[in-house]
């Protein structure tokens, strides 16, 4: 096999997926997304903005939507594991009390639990060179950041597993961070090279495109860097109202007291001014005018109460769900059931275009 697969532009990306945006209103039924996280612990205010909501909003428009828990891949960059169940439940409480609610067009599933969907790894192993893989950008950066020195086969195959997560479903829509776009060219390769190799005249697979999103990436508490758990710089959705108010009091601002919004000059000001206005629909420009010179101590007091009070149904319903741990097992049962009946079908054909049934 030739290697000639390049990861392309985010230019190019950003232009398909507003094509997508502005279709799946009008015809949600064309749409099957896929999306997942890898369950290394509870999510953050920076997910709710970024990715949660989106994928409450794509489910509620009627689109079928599948939400992966990436138990597997966790093993690819940790060493630990013993928390991965408990982070599965986690992860799912999470999505629950954001808003997505299960039902027969949306299934949230941990792919360890999916054996048929792992198997399409075995053939798709096969459509790819280690050329390509070695050049995966997002493969690239992790592993410089893990400092990691004997890098396993599985950290630079699971982009390959995530395809298989993928198009287990034949999803066509994957609502993703820009990190994750080499992985969808891979997937595209992939689906192209099975379908060209294998199935010529009648394609087993769609080629997905990327959803991105149109929220902005949040910062941490800390200014500088994006929001995130491992640098402890976030709000958790399940932290209390009190734990809110005392992260935010030694947020990062600046000495000027007059309140601006200015992203470029002032990012940590900005950053916080951003989450009151996620959480009020008012402009950042019109929250720091009012603001005015009150000073960043008026600032931080106005995010502790928005936020407090926008997440407040959210967290509740966080607390009825972790008492009931009968009901996320169902949620998840359920989940794998409907998920595993769909990898049985696409093996089937799989196994059929590979010329392996007996
Ligand atoms: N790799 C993704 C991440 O680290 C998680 C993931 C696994 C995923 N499988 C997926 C995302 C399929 C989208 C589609 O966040």
């Amino acid at each position: 096999m030739s290697d000639q697969m390049s990861y392309g532009t985010f230019e190019a990306a950003q232009e398909k997926s507003k094509a997508i945006e502005a279709d799946i209103h009008t015809h949600p039924e064309r749409y099957r997304v896929l999306t997942g996280d890898r369950p290394t612990g509870k999510l953050h205010i920076g997910h709710l903005f970024g990715s949660l909501q989106n994928r409450v909003r794509l489910s509620r428009l009627g689109v079928h939507t599948f939400i992966v828990i990436a138990d597997y891949q966790v093993l690819t960059d940790r060493e630990t594991f013993e928390a991965i169940a408990e982070n599965t439940r986690q992860l799912t409480i999470d999505y629950l009390a954001a808003g997505i609610v299960p039902n027969e067009r949306t299934h949230i599933f941990p792919h360890s639990h999916v054996p048929e969907l792992n198997q399409l790894l075995l053939p798709f192993l096969t459509l790819v060179t280690n050329a390509e893989l070695n050049r995966n950008p997002t493969v690239k950066e992790e592993i410089a950041a893990s400092g990691m020195k004997n890098i396993t086969a599985g950290m630079y195959t699971y982009p390959v597993h995530q395809a298989a997560d993928i198009l287990f479903c034949k999803g066509n829509t994957v609502p993703v961070g820009k990190d994750q776009l080499p992985h969808l060219e891979l997937t595209r390769v992939i689906a192209r090279r099975f379908n060209e190799r294998f199935a010529s005249g009648m394609p087993v697979f769609p080629e997905p495109q990327a959803l991105l999103s149109a929220a902005p990436t949040l910062l941490g508490l800390d200014g500088g860097q994006k929001m995130s758990k491992s640098r402890n710089n976030a709000i958790m959705l399940c932290a209390t109202e009190e734990e809110t108010a005392s992260l935010i009091k030694k947020a990062k601002t600046d000495s000027e007291r007059l309140i601006t919004y200015d992203p470029e000059k002032r990012p940590e000001v900005a950053n916080l001014l951003l989450i009151i206005s996620l959480c009020t629909g008012e402009k950042p420009e019109a929250i720091a005018a009012r603001i005015g010179d009150q000073g960043s101590g008026a600032l931080k007091r106005l995010l502790t109460e928005s936020l407090n009070e926008y997440i407040k149904p959210l967290r509740a319903e966080r607390r009825r769900l972790e008492a009931d741990p009968a009901y996320i097992r169902s949620v998840l049962k359920a989940g794998i059931e409907s998920s595993r009946a769909i990898a049985v079908d696409t093996l089937a054909e799989v196994r059929a275009a590979m010329h392996m049934e007996l």
